[in-house]
């Protein structure tokens, strides 16, 4: 659904068909560290700066629903250290974020397998999801060990799962039926994914609910990402043609 933007101070943003629903693969942070001659867990706490204020700007131009890929399933593959340095990234974070969205009136989920994470990870996820249930603004998914592919495995045992218990009979088994079984239920698809670093694919981030997304693919390192460059995706979203198959 399209929405049309609010007119905030620092976006020229106002009146353009605003997504409902952005997705961010927030990618770039190891060669932005790099190119620096830091180590790449600089990158990390540079990028969760930039995650911190791109949500907030996010919720402040109107949009209702961001997702952005944190920690896919695939990357537990990183050497320990900077898989180390990432969960301690996260814990100091989702610590601080309790307090951060509440002004913005952010409602934080996350999405992907939290059984991977350490019980103290475990539990600020919860805390994180229960304090800001009730809030009516933009809708935050954090994907968290989260694989599109294992979403949809795990789509398919429970959908398995209630056929054979009775609860659903096969032939309930439907596109609408199958996105309700995913992590993203109840919410629109994403209509816009952004994925800054300039990498032309998809790594495992929302393979169903993508189907008809546009794309727009930036030459930006994630912590390099600024305000004005989501305001620049947004415009170039408002400027496709969305034909969904037709004409
Ligand atoms: C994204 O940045 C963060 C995570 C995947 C956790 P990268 O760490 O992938 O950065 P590059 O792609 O190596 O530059
Ligand atoms: C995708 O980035 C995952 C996240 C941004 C969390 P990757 O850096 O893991 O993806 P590839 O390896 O370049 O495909
Ligand atoms: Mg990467």
């Amino acid at each position: 659904m399209a929405l049309f933007g609010k007119k905030t101070k620092e976006s020229e943003i106002s009146e353009i068909m605003l997504p409902a629903h952005v997705g961010i693969i927030m990618d770039g942070n190891g060669r932005w560290a790099k190119k620096r001659g830091l180590p790449r867990k600089a990158g990390h706490t540079e990028g969760a700066r930039t995650f911190r204020k791109i949500a907030r700007y996010a919720s402040e131009v109107g949009i209702r629903y961001l997702t952005v890929y944190a920690f896919s399933t695939e990357n537990w593959r990183r050497p320990e250290d900077e898989v180390g340095a990432l969960m301690k990234l996260f814990k100091s974070y989702l610590e601080e974020a309790i307090r951060d969205f509440k002004d913005d009136d952010i409602v934080v989920r996350f999405i992907g397998d939290k059984s991977g994470f350490s019980p103290e990870l475990q539990e600020l996820m919860d805390e994180n999801e229960e304090c800001s249930k009730d809030r009516d603004g933009m809708v935050l998914n954090i994907a968290m060990n989260y694989g599109s592919r294992d979403e949809i495995v795990r789509a398919v045992r429970n959908i398995t799962a209630d056929v054979q218990s009775g609860k659903i009979g096969a032939d309930a088994i439907s596109e609408q039926l199958i996105s309700d079984y995913l992590y993203t239920a109840g919410q629109p698809d994403p209509d816009l994914i952004i994925r800054p670093s300039g990498e032309y694919r998809i790594s495992n981030f929302m393979l169903w609910q993508s189907a008809y997304t546009e794309f727009v693919i930036m030459n930006k390192l994630w912590p390099d990402f600024q305000k004005s460059d989501f305001d620049e995706a947004l415009k170039i979203y408002s400027q496709r043609n969305r034909r969904y198959g037709g004409v």
